[in-house]
């Protein structure tokens, strides 16, 4: 069946289409039901199947035979350890954890916060709640202890799990002392927390409420997987949204489970034994999804690795990673190869490894700038693949489905919807949009498994985020076109979202950062495009009548601010003073015309400004 009768058959037959696709994996009861509506228009697949994920990802591939077959691979240029894990290997590490976890009392439904670098315990520890139908959430380690603080306040962890450090390139980053932060700030205090030592550093454990990694596993007896409703929430994971408060997106198991082996075959065309590197973090949607369990519910074998694109050591860490693991499939973000092709302009890196294996690079996180598709087309004469999804979605909303069948590729575009997802592009009455014209990309409900259930304890949220603003879809925050024969070009949020380095970070979380500085009375903060990253944070601030502060002190003040609260990564680096803020008359902030002003577009001055020459001011001050 080509693409255009698969995806015909998904959005006409839904319940059918899907019925196939839980036949490929392993259920402990199957489901009778496929799909329960709910008020909403949004609802449960599979709500009366039993499974359990950590089987489908470990034990289910030892009993088809692959116990031998590597299922991890830890390549670290950062420590300069190898490691790898074959099926029974993992099996076993993940099962001894499992039994640790449970004989310190964690059960089905309990959350488990995980911090922690890109190290082989990390995923053992996600896959070992898995197994006892714990609910993990990790958070990213590039977060500061605030954000992990507003974290743990929302998840409730009963356990914490932590490492003693991650290493930023040639910096040690110790992560306890955040951890301790960050419990000593939230109202709720998990009941224990597990660090894996690591020799870079060691973390000072508080007695009975800190535990080491390895004496707590070396004692415990292996858990069998338990059986879990299709519906139980298999992890939350949080990500930003235009408020200071980011969301809990909440994924199912069974939906999960069945939607990600789909997309290993549709988009990545991954069989058995396929060796499967998503350069990414395990703290990221594309981590959960691709570095741990998509490829091992497809018996693939996959790569974590501990390094960046550059600076470890330098720009043919790719290729060198691709060569020394037999890499067939490769995974990751424009921005990493930004990277690359910044410092090695003519990919002569390229020339010094074996490639040979690589069939496919897929890129997502962002918009896959033509620059760079182009360049990697040229160098590596390898298809290149587009593919656009969201950290709610957990697998590819558009795609070249070359599982399938292998489109013609358009630069710019993440090619077509995946089968199950009827994207249209609306104008804010819900209208859908003829041909080439930009609107809101939106999904008709319902969405297709794997999808998120809810938003964590706050259905009226996810309600409010997602489906109310264009009734009867999913609203992705995206905005885009559809041009004629049907391809998806996403170009870029049309919320407070920004992307920076395929992060997805908040303004609104950065502004209230800003706002709380003593000499600030009013501050915006807009994404401006940087050729490395996409986009990079830029503060307009208003400083407070009377307030004496000399303007780059206030500058390093806030960027220290930023860095304390949310973490480096937000890369807040530029706080511009400004006499006054452009507003409209009803006193609206406009952040679109601040952007398009430190972009250097041209910009229209819209009717509703309060005070049209504020722009000029600003427009000078930025690019003067
Ligand atoms: N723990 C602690 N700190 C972290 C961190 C982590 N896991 N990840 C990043 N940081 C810090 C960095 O050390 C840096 O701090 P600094 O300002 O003190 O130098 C800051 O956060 C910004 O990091 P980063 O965005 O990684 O910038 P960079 O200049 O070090 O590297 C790239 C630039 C493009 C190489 C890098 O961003 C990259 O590899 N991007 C790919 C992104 C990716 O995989 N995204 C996942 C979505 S698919
Ligand atoms: P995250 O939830 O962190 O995965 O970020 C999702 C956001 O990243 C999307 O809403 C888009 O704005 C952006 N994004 C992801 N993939 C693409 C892509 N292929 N093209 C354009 N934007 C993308």
């Amino acid at each position: 069946m080509g693409y255009n009768a698969e995806f015909r058959r998904s959005i006409d037959h839904p319940e059918e289409f899907w019925r196939d696709q839980a036949g490929a994996i392993n259920w402990i009861k199957a489901p009778e039901t496929i799909w329960q509506a709910t008020d909403n228009g949004h609802g449960d697949w599979f709500p009366d199947g039993i499974l359990n994920t950590s089987d489908i990802a470990l034990d289910a591939n030892v009993r088809a035979g692959r116990g031998e077959q590597k299922a991890l691979i830890y390549d670290s240029p950062v420590t300069g350890a190898k490691r790898s894990y074959t099926y029974n290997e993992l099996t076993a590490e993940v099962a001894r954890f499992a039994g640790a976890l449970a004989a310190r009392g964690i059960t089905k439904g309990d959350r488990v916060v995980i911090y922690m670098p890109m190290i082989p315990e990390a995923v053992i520890a996600m896959l070992g709640c898995a197994r006892l139908g714990a609910v993990h959430s990790v958070v990213f380690g590039g977060f500061a202890a605030h954000e992990l603080a507003v974290r743990i306040e929302d998840a409730r962890p009963k356990a914490v799990i932590t490492a003693s450090c991650g290493i930023e390139v040639a910096k040690v980053i110790e992560y306890k002392p955040l951890v301790d932060k960050a419990i000593e700030q939230s109202t709720h205090k998990p009941e224990f927390c597990v660090v894996y030592q690591r020799p870079q550093a060691q973390a000072q454990l508080h007695d009975g409420r800190d535990f080491d990694w390895t004496e707590l596993v070396a004692g415990a007896d292996p858990a069998d997987p338990v059986p879990v409703n299709a519906t139980d929430p298999l992890y939350i994971l949080y990500t930003s949204g235009t408020t200071g408060k980011p969301k809990g997106v909440v994924r199912d198991n069974g939906g999960h489970a069945v939607a990600l082996k789909y997309s290993m075959k549709l988009v990545y065309d991954a069989v058995p034994g396929d060796v499967f590197w998503a350069a990414s973090d395990v703290g990221w949607v594309v981590g959960h999804s691709y570095i741990v369990y998509a490829p091992l519910f497809a018996g693939c074998t996959t790569i974590l690795y501990e390094g960046k694109p550059v600076r470890t050591p330098d720009a043919g860490a790719f290729w060198r990673v691709v060569q020394d693991h037999n890499v067939n499939l490769l995974f990751t973000a424009p921005t990493a190869f930004r990277a690359v092709r910044k410092e090695d302009p003519e990919a002569d890196q390229l020339q010094l490894y074996d490639t040979g294996s690589l069939r496919r690079i897929f890129l997502a996180g962002e918009r896959l700038d033509p620059p760079t598709y182009d360049w990697l087309r040229e160098h590596t004469q390898l298809p290149v693949l587009d593919h656009w999804w969201q950290t709610e979605t957990g697998w590819a909303i558009c795609c070249n489905p070359v599982g399938i069948e292998t489109l013609a590729t358009k630069p710019g575009s993440a090619t077509v919807p995946s089968p199950g997802y009827n994207v249209q592009v609306v104008d804010p009455g819900g209208s859908q949009l003829p041909a080439g014209e930009q609107g809101q990309i939106a999904v008709r409900l319902p969405l297709p498994p794997g999808c998120l259930m809810t938003v964590w304890e706050n259905d009226q949220r996810f309600q409010d985020s997602y489906l109310n603003p264009v009734p009867g879809f999913y609203s992705s925050g995206d905005g885009g076109f559809i041009d004629e024969d049907g391809y998806v070009f996403v170009m870029g949020r049309t919320d407070d979202v920004i992307n920076v380095a395929g992060h997805r970070l908040s303004t609104g979380e950065m502004e209230e950062v800003v706002a709380s500085h003593p000499a600030v009375a009013e501050c915006c903060v807009v994404g401006a495009h940087d050729d490395l990253k996409g986009q990079v944070p830029l503060g307009l601030v208003l400083i407070k009548d009377g307030a004496t502060i000399d303007h780059d002190e206030l500058e390093e003040e806030l960027v220290e601010m930023v860095r304390e609260n949310i973490g480096a990564i937000a890369c807040f680096q530029r706080a511009l003073v400004v006499d006054r803020l452009p507003k409209t008359r009803s006193g609206k902030i406009l952040r679109r015309v601040i952007r398009q002003i430190a972009d250097g577009e041209a910009y229209s001055v819209p009717g509703t400004i309060d005070d049209p020459s504020i722009l000029e001011e600003i427009n000078d001050q930025l690019h003067q």
